[in-house]
């Protein structure tokens, strides 16, 4: 069993990757981007981010004891759900809402530590699949396969929007490139652990590919590292 790290810009299908590789070999799936949500859903809650999208960091601080964050499969969609305080958040965390607030707290150095914590506990087993934007960098440097995916910010952006639009949540294509696009320049420019392909990572540009066909090469790439590590 290995540790396969999938790294790269938002909305870029890493998490369906994950997900379908992780059945496919019947590893864990663990989604990092979806413990930041859950922080940032949790400061929204309790009033730690205000209106403007100010951060009490200092509340928030104080407060990350009190942010447990675990999954459970859900066999019915074939992924783990994420669960905040034992409350199941899955969908509360996607909302365009989160996705405007995240970036900002998923700079902070003492969330940042929490998250990595709890994910290089989760994944000491091995047999893992994490997928985020410090992986291959920070999280599991060693980790023996690192894909580092990427698509054009439009293609992104409208894949989003048909994904929200299919969920039924009223939103705008332009507002979600802006927010593609701002969250990609947060993601690479900040100082702690920023969003960075590893030296030995390999690069899938999907843009034009279909799932199927990203995960036909994904597998078979994923075969081949398993067994040369056996
Ligand atoms: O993958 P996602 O869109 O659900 O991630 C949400 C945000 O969390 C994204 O703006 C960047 C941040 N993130 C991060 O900083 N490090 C990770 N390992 C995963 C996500």
């Amino acid at each position: 069993m290995i540790t396969i790290a999938i790294d790269g810009h938002s909305s870029c299908g890493k998490s369906t990757m994950a997900k379908n590789l992780a059945r496919e070999l019947g590893y864990v799936y663990i989604d990092t981007g979806a413990m930041y949500r859950s922080v940032t859903y949790y400061a929204i809650q309790n009033g730690i981010i205000d209106a403007e999208g100010n951060i009490d960091t200092a509340r928030l601080q104080q407060e990350m004891d009190n942010i447990n964050i675990s999954f459970k499969f859900n066999p019915q969609i074939g992924r783990p759900d994420t669960y905040l305080n034992g409350e199941r958040v899955e969908d509360k965390i996607r909302t365009l809402e989160v996705s405007n607030h995240v970036s900002p707290i998923a700079t902070l150095g003492f969330v940042r530590e929490a998250m990595v914590a709890q994910q290089r506990e989760m994944g000491k087993a091995k047999g893992v699949i994490l997928d985020g934007r410090d992986i291959g960098t920070v999280v599991f440097p060693d980790a023996e396969l690192k894909i580092f995916v990427t698509a054009s910010a439009e293609i992104r952006a409208q894949r989003r929007y048909d994904e929200l639009t299919a969920k039924g949540e009223e939103c705008n294509y332009d507002d979600i490139l802006k927010n593609v696009q701002e969250r990609d320049y947060i993601d690479s420019h900040r100082e702690i652990s920023p969003l960075k392909q590893a030296e030995d990572a390999i690069v899938l540009d999907n843009s034009n590919m279909t799932i199927d066909e990203q995960q036909e090469w994904l597998l078979k790439l994923t075969k081949e590292v398993v067994s040369a590590s056996e």
